[in-house]
């Protein structure tokens, strides 16, 4: 499995994945995103230079999206969706396990991972703490799990 950028391509399929019914129960904002709104927030997210988007590619094939929000310089906030089909076969922590590496060679300022998960999402709370992650902080129906990316 690779993570390469997103590309135009992609921005369609990653609008039907963000719109899958688990997808959407699971987010902070539940609405269905109209083509149209996805598409500017697309074109707007690829010049943003504080947000990395890309796609998990396994064979030829496109297996989820991994996006990271830097907030306040040196924490990366981290948001991961598989397609459905492709759901429950741990391709998840793969795809964190390369995104620490991305950072830690190429965003040397950052140094905490972070993510902003619903309590109710215990598939993903079990992804993240898997892969290192542990409670930082709940705020009402949000659990927030960190992992620092070096020991001091
Ligand atoms: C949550 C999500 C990221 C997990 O990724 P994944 O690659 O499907 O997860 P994995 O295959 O690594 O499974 C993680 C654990 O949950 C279990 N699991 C996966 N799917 C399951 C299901 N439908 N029911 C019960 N357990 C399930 C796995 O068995 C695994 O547990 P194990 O390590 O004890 O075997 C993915 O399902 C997803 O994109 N969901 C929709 C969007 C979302 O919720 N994103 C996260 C927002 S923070």
């Amino acid at each position: 499995m690779i993570l390469r950028d997103v590309s135009h391509e992609d921005f369609v399929w990653v609008w039907e994945c963000r719109n899958d019914e688990t997808t959407r129960k699971n987010s902070i904002s539940s609405k269905i995103i109209s083509l149209e709104e996805h598409l500017q927030w697309m074109e707007e997210s690829i010049l943003l230079s504080e947000r990395k988007m890309m796609i998990a590619v396994e064979e030829h094939e496109r297996i989820g999206i991994i996006r990271f929000d830097v907030e306040d310089r040196d924490t990366a906030v981290i948001s991961i969706n598989i397609a459905p089909k492709s759901r429950g076969r741990g391709y998840s922590q793969h795809m964190l396990e390369h995104l620490e590496v991305l950072i830690k060679s190429n965003y040397k300022d950052i140094r905490t991972l972070k993510a902003n998960i619903k309590k109710e999402n215990l598939i993903s709370i079990k992804t993240f703490t898997k892969s290192g992650f542990s409670l930082y902080e709940e705020v009402q129906e949000i659990i927030i799990l960190t992992k620092s990316l070096y020991s001091s």
